[in-house]
Parts: C-alpha cells; structure tokens; sequence
C-alpha cells in the first residue's frame, strides 16, 4: 500500500467536499462526515492493521488529522464571524431617530423651602442639626420645661407609640439634645425635620408636618438679637418690603416669649382674606430660652442666655410660593409640581 497517495487523495477529497461549501450548516456536514466517532479520519486508523510500516502510517495520520481538524476550525470561524456581523448589522441603533424622551421630575415644595431655609441660616454662621422623630417624654416635654400636669401638653396631644415614647409633637427637643452634647458651649443651630400631632387634617392643617428649630446660646444673648435675626429671615425669605411684629405669646421653654406676624405678603398690610383683614400672617414662635431649661440642659443661667424659634415649614412654603390647601404639598401630584418647575430649579 501506498501509504503516501493514499492520504494525499484522502486529503484532495476533502478539500474538494469544503470548496463546495457554501453555509455553516453545510460545514457541519463536512464536519460530521470526517471528524466524528465513526467519520472518515477516526475509521483510517483501522487500517493500520493491513500494513506493515506502520510508523509512516501513523505520522501520516496525524498529518492529515491534524491538517482536517485545523482547516474546519479556521473555516468555521470565518463563518462565526460572518454570522456576528449579519447580527450586529441587523441590531444597528438609529441614533438620528428622535428618542421617546423622559419627564424631568420636580422637586416637592416641601424639601425646596427647607433648602431654602437653610441656605439662609446657614449664611448667618448656623449649623444644620438632627433629631429623632421617635422621642422620650423626658425630651419632648420634660428637659423643655412641661412637666407631666402641664396644660400644655394638651395642645400637642400626640400619637404614642407607649405611656413613654411617642412620635415628636414639635422640634423643640433637638433644643434639649443638642445643649447635653454641647456640654456648656455656645450653640447656633438650626434643626429642620418632621413633626406629629393628633390632628384632623383640612386646609391648613395635618397629623404631620413639618418645622424649623432654631437655636442660639452665648453669653449676652438678648431679645435684640432675636428681633434682628428673625427680620433678616423674614426680608430673605419673601423680600425687603416684609415688616415683622412681635407680639406676646406663652411657651413654657422661652420666657418670654412671642408669636412673630409679617405683614400680609398679598395686600402688604392693607387688610385682605388671606390675613383676615388684619394686614398680619402669624408665621412662627419665638422667645428667650427659659433660664430652667438653661439649666436643666447644663448650663448656667447667670452666664449663658439664648433664644429659640420654631417655624413651620409648610406654613412657609404656602405662603411663598402661593399655595391654597397644605394637603397639596403631601399629594405628589405631578400636576401640581409641575407649577414648582422654574422656582425648583436648582
Ligand atoms: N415648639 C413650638 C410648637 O411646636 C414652637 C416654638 C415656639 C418653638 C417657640 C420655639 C419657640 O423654639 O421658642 O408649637
């Protein structure tokens, strides 16, 4: 046996079956036919019985293994290659096709005055503090000078969560909190952050909302010195033509203590609906912090004075931006934010 020709026309046969394919599938034919279990290159090796230089037959075999293994392999992967570019061809994004765009989304009321809030604050040298929402009584009443019989506390009536712990009526005990961290050291703090009471919701009202405290503690704090901070505020917040009054008020933390108007931002004073014909808006409370709290907070009341102020937020935002029922801010409706678009803007 011609060792030798007998491969090389085994070889022509084959490259003459693959110039004929024309796909991948047929390929695979070619494949199957020569190199699976019983394909034409693996049934050669049966032959190595009949002959007698079976050295050559072997090195022989291995050629034509080796050469039918590797031509199959580098024609397939021409014919992967082919197929991924048909693939990619046939996924090709039009980018110049105008996209289904998205809606900007707005920023709440609500979070917009808070920034706003800060921002001015923060200018006049205030930090931004926190607090808990889930409070003790001791905080929220007792370090704040309501003890448990106080009458005040039936204006706050909360929602407890047991006879000790309840949802914060107001950020009043950020004010307790943060003179036990401070240790006896001046303070100037604002803390804006959300608040529960029992109430029936309605236009001006809700079982949630939300308030600014305010703190400044420091040697010869006085009432001027609340007076100026608060008209700064007020002119920042809804412009220079806005007046402010104090007027008397009772708050067991603060002695004294004031309720703080400006004047109706609508009619500027003259009287209209929305200050009842008064000319004034009442806006927030306020007053000297009381020297007991002072002192049940640590510190001492003959050297340290301080005020405090609390300001609702979405009293604020209503008023500033034009807003008729509080039930709005909470309601999300995209209808309604959307009038928010060129003031949210940040
Ligand atoms: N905590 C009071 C409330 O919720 C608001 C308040 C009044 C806060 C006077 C103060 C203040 O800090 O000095 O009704």
């Amino acid at each position: 046996m011609d060792i030798k020709k007998y491969f090389d026309d085994i070889t022509k046969e084959f490259i003459e079956e693959l110039t004929k394919v024309k796909t991948y599938e047929e390929l695979s034919v070619v494949r199957i036919k020569y190199l699976s279990k019983k394909g034409v290159v693996p049934m050669l090796m049966l032959k190595i019985k009949e002959v007698s230089d079976k050295k050559s037959f072997g090195e022989a075999y291995n050629k034509i293994k080796n050469f039918v293994e590797l031509t199959l392999n580098e024609k397939q992967k021409v014919y992967e290659t082919e197929k991924l570019k048909q693939e990619l061809e046939k996924e090709k994004i039009d980018i110049s096709l105008p996209g289904s765009s998205l809606k900007r989304g707005m920023m709440n009321p609500y979070y917009k005055i808070i920034r706003e809030i800060e921002d001015i604050f923060v200018g006049m040298g205030y930090q931004v503090e926190d607090g808990p929402e889930v409070e003790n009584d001791k905080f929220n009443f007792e370090l704040l000078n309501i003890p448990s019989d106080h009458p005040a506390r039936d204006m706050q009536d909360s929602l407890y969560i047991d006879s000790n712990i309840l949802l914060r009526t107001h950020t009043s005990p950020v004010q307790a909190r943060v003179m036990q961290k401070a240790k006896g050291k001046p303070i100037k703090v604002i803390c804006p952050g959300k608040v529960y009471r029992r109430d029936d919701d309605d236009m001006t009202h809700s079982h949630q909302f939300g308030q600014v405290e305010g703190l400044v503690i420091d040697k010869n704090i006085n009432m001027a010195n609340l007076k100026a901070t608060l008209e700064l505020f007020i002119k920042s917040m809804f412009g220079e033509k806005r007046e402010i009054r104090l007027r008397s008020s009772y708050f067991p933390f603060t002695e004294p203590s004031v309720e703080v108007d400006i004047s109706c931002i609508n009619c500027g004073g003259k009287g209209c609906s929305m200050c009842k014909n008064t000319g004034w808006i009442e806006i927030l409370g306020a007053g000297m912090v009381n020297p007991k709290v002072l002192t049940m907070n640590g510190y001492d009341a003959d050297e340290y004075s301080g005020f405090a102020f609390g300001i609702g937020i979405e009293r604020v935002a209503m008023l500033r931006y034009g807003i008729d029922d509080i039930r709005r801010i909470y309601q999300n409706d995209i209808r309604f934010l959307s009038n928010f678009n060129k003031i949210c803007e940040d």
